[in-house]
């Protein structure tokens, strides 16, 4: 079962740093107008051509992938359980002029409310730091597989699990595995500040200084396993598994090594392992 309060406490978290985040962002809806786009090639290769499909993005954030996603000619609509995202995503949408629907939800709630309302997507897409956010591994597949239409696709690339392992300097410190509940005291921190650059196309500023949340977040484990495990439980075919040796625009730790496109990696000298994973998933016709 998901734990919706601990979700609730995360949405306040939330709430606080997406406007610490957006801060930095300059003018974006005019990067938008002027053509620009968030997204990378990882998941442009993982989602092929969606011009003319139906994609619901869920944990959009304050929706910039979400309008490079229609500007693919994709009928997108954003879910997320922030206020401050889905407003700004809102506003995103209307001074860019680029159409997309917005709405606030946890996404148990939306996948249940979706599949009871027969809403079937060609896509669902879900990408960078989604999964540590959600309790229950198996609802969220079983409830994705139930909005896809026949032949429809899951489309996942987020930080590789293995990754999220570490605190800052590698030293092992959180469970990979299980959904072990991990708290912390000061919830999320204004990683757009720490990656700069590389995590806004639009331009740096400034913005928030030393930005503290004031409210505590829980993030979640799951392993490549029990995603992977997941995903076909609930009736999903696996049709790609991808791991990759870089995080795209996130430098997670203060020592990564940057790469040209926005990209970071392991230190000189350190071996490499996974630090993002890709998974596309398709519903069978059948199902
Ligand atoms: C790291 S951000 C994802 C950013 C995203 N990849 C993008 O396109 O900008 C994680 C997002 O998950 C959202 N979130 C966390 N728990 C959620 C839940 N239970 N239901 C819906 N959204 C949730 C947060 O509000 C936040 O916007």
């Amino acid at each position: 079962m998901p734990n919706k309060n601990l979700h609730e406490v995360n949405r306040l978290a939330w709430n606080e740093a997406t406007v610490a985040h957006n801060s930095h962002k300059h003018d974006q809806a005019a990067f938008f107008r002027d053509g620009g786009s968030t997204l990378f090639p990882d998941e442009v290769e993982l989602l092929g051509n969606i011009e003319g499909m139906s994609l619901v993005h869920l944990q959009c954030n304050a929706g910039q992938d979400s309008l490079s996603l229609a500007r693919l000619s994709a009928a997108v609509t954003g879910v997320d359980i922030s206020d401050t995202a889905i407003e700004f995503a809102r506003t995103l949408s209307n001074e860019s002029g680029i159409p997309a629907a917005f709405q606030r939800a946890d996404v148990y709630d939306w996948l249940e409310r979706a599949a009871q309302c027969n809403t079937r997507y060609d896509i669902v897409f879900s990408s960078y730091g989604a999964l540590v956010w959600l309790s229950d591994i198996k609802t969220w597949a079983q409830g994705i597989a139930s909005v896809l239409k026949p032949g429809g696709r899951l489309v996942y690339v987020d930080f590789h699990p293995i990754s999220g392992v570490f605190e800052d300097g590698w030293k092992l410190t959180y469970d990979y595995m299980g959904g072990k509940t991990t708290e912390f005291e000061v919830g999320v921190g204004d990683y757009v500040a720490m990656s700069s650059e590389a995590i806004t196309p639009s331009g740096y500023l400034e913005g928030v200084k030393d930005f503290q949340n004031p409210h505590p977040s829980y993030e979640f484990s799951w392993g490549v396993g029990e995603i992977v495990t997941a995903t076909l439980d609930a009736g999903l075919q696996l049709t790609t598994l991808r791991e990759y040796p870089y995080t795209n625009g996130f430098r997670r730790f203060t020592d990564m090594r940057e790469l040209s496109g926005n990209r970071f990696t392991m230190p000189e000298g350190m071996p490499n392992f996974p630090l993002m994973m890709g998974l596309v998933a398709q519903k069978p016709e059948t199902l």
